[in-house]
């Protein structure tokens, strides 16, 4: 059967502006007529000749992935696409979908996901394009993608038809354009036999060695089943809350201790298995536990780097490290002490991908519990999982040793954020704006004099673009900093995150409470902010 190309007349929404990672919204908003039609219109306008070119198609399996591919797929082809290859059910992780672009060769792909947002009829849903180098669209891209959203007037797709079933791998025709169902799972598993010592953690976990991976009903549970229990033989029952569900089982997938608490509670319990580690909603962050040992991701990126030399695909070719701003700078020490690279980006994983392309960073990561590195361009709580392991069957000792004796050698950053959702958004934007418009140098923060307040500006290094506007710092002279900045991935209200540090040395300062330890600069942010008569309440809604 012929399928017609539909020019079909719409009129702007005017609220598409893709935010940190992509342009997300209630289900129902995406649920409008046209809504997500405009959006996808916008997506092909903006990434210049799609005719004949391969894109990848695949999502975190939450309520109206299904729906959204169905319509993706007819634009695709209204549009041009050669080919569009999908993952079996419509489902690939963000990082697997990073994998799939590059191994693949193709011009971009759309993941469908809001990360760790609520789903189901009532969560969030998301739409977010990468490009061929498998990372997030610059800015550049996704500014013109929402000057294309204010102004479009209709949107191509091919006329209704039969469904493409996306149960079965292999392929399909539609139109002109083929649809290639593939394993969600299989490239990304392959590309992570490339990069750990799979024998050694193989030998670790059958040596008795005992881990528990809570895929929180997400998008990883596939995943870590092929890869930890299949290819890597721990035992049957290692990953739980295995299977995807829509609506996440009514869960927050978000990987740290106030929504992953099962998992955090089972670790510093008398049962804790030597190793735990949770994923986000569409697989890109972690959260990395032994027993009685919760790993800052801080930390754990710190850690990674100075153990590099245990992982095959890394060893010898280490070329630096970047963190986005807010992150700790535990890895900027662990960086000058091996005599490598170090970068500082704004918030977001998308500032990585010039650097990482150009061989200036290896690794990457950031505090909200985001790592990776070079082999895909997305962060991948799959693989810092295989990293951890691969590192603990190398050291043979445990994540709590590993951890302490990393402050031995570097000293320890205490670190935390404190984040208050839902908040007034004017009221919010007021904070900022009070903040950027004063200066504290030379009055005391937490004790202590401030040396730097600035709004942080980021220029790429590689391609020169400038960023603004990224947060506020607040730096005083024992190099403790307080960072103050609004979320950009939020859907309702405003969410301000308070980020502190302070870094200590010596034996008998190592192994405090972050929240003690910080108690002074946690109490002075709050008093500065002056949060509890702006917002009615000073107590934040998640502490990481
Ligand atoms: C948050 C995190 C940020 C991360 C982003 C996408 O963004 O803070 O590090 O890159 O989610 O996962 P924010 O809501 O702070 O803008
Ligand atoms: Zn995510």
């Amino acid at each position: 059967m012929s399928r017609r190309i539909l020019e079909i007349d719409t009129t702007p929404f005017g609220d598409q502006k893709p935010g940190t990672s992509g342009l997300r919204k209630k289900v129902t908003v995406f649920q409008q007529p046209h809504y997500l039609e405009n959006f996808v219109q916008s997506i092909f306008a903006s990434i210049g000749d799609t005719g004949g070119k391969t894109l990848v198609l695949g999502g975190d399996g939450r309520f109206h992935n299904r729906t959204a591919i169905q319509t993706i797929l007819r634009m695709a082809a209204a549009n041009g696409f050669a080919r569009v290859v999908v993952g079996r059910d419509g489902l690939l992780s963000t990082p697997a979908a990073s994998c799939v672009i590059r191994a693949r060769g193709a011009f971009g792909g759309i993941i469908l996901s809001a990360s760790h947002n609520p789903a189901g009829r009532n969560g969030d849903f998301g739409i977010k394009y990468n490009i061929s180098n498998g990372g997030p669209a610059p800015e550049s891209v996704t500014e013109a993608m929402y000057a294309h959203s204010r102004t479009l007037r209709s949107y191509r797709i091919l006329d209704e038809g039969p469904e493409i079933d996306l149960s079965q791998e292999g392929e399909a025709h539609l139109g002109p354009m083929t649809v290639e169902v593939i394993n969600p799972v299989t490239d990304y598993a392959d590309l992570m036999d490339t990069l750990f010592d799979m024998d050694a953690i193989r030998r670790l976990l059958a040596g008795g060695f005992t881990i528990c991976f809570d895929a929180m009903h997400a998008i990883t549970g596939p995943y870590a089943r092929t890869i930890l229990e299949d290819r890597l033989g721990a035992p049957e029952g290692s990953v739980i809350n295995a299977i995807p569900l829509e609506d996440f089982g009514g869960g927050h997938p978000d990987p740290n201790l106030t929504y992953a608490k099962d998992l955090a509670d089972l670790m510093f319990s008398p049962d804790a298995p030597d190793f735990g580690a949770a994923s986000d909603g569409d697989g890109d962050r972690n959260m990395i536990l032994g027993r009685d040992m919760f790993v800052t991701p801080s930390d754990s990126l710190a850690i990674i780097l100075a153990n590099s030399a245990h992982l095959p695909g890394y060893r010898g070719r280490v070329r630096g490290v970047a963190r986005s701003m807010p992150t700790s700078m535990a890895a900027d020490r662990v960086a000058e002490a091996m005599g490598l690279n170090s970068f500082e980006t704004p918030t977001g994983w998308k500032f990585f991908g010039t650097l990482l392309d150009a061989d200036l960073a290896t690794f990457c990561g950031e505090e909200s519990f985001g790592t990776g590195s070079d082999h895909v361009r997305e962060k991948d709580g799959l693989w810092a999982v295989l990293a951890w392991l691969n590192i603990l069957a190398a050291r043979r000792e445990s994540v709590s040793q590993i951890v302490q004796e990393h402050w031995m050698r570097y000293g320890r950053t205490y670190y935390t954020r404190h984040d208050y959702e839902e908040l007034d958004s004017a009221r919010a934007q007021e904070l900022m704006d009070e903040l950027r418009g004063t200066s504290l140098v030379g009055t005391e923060f937490a004790g202590r004099p401030v040396v730097l307040h600035d709004d942080f500006s980021y220029t790429d290094p590689v391609d020169g673009s400038v960023s603004h506007g990224q947060g506020i710092r607040i730096i005083t002279d024992n190099d403790a900093r307080l960072v103050v900045r609004l979320s950009g991935t939020g859907t309702s209200g405003a969410t301000l995150r308070l980020y502190m540090e302070r870094h200590e040395r010596g034996p008998s300062n190592l192994f405090n409470n972050a929240q003690t330890v910080l108690g002074e600069m946690i109490y002075s942010a709050r008093t500065l902010l002056r949060l509890r008569e702006r917002f009615g309440t000073d107590t934040p809604t998640v502490i990481t």
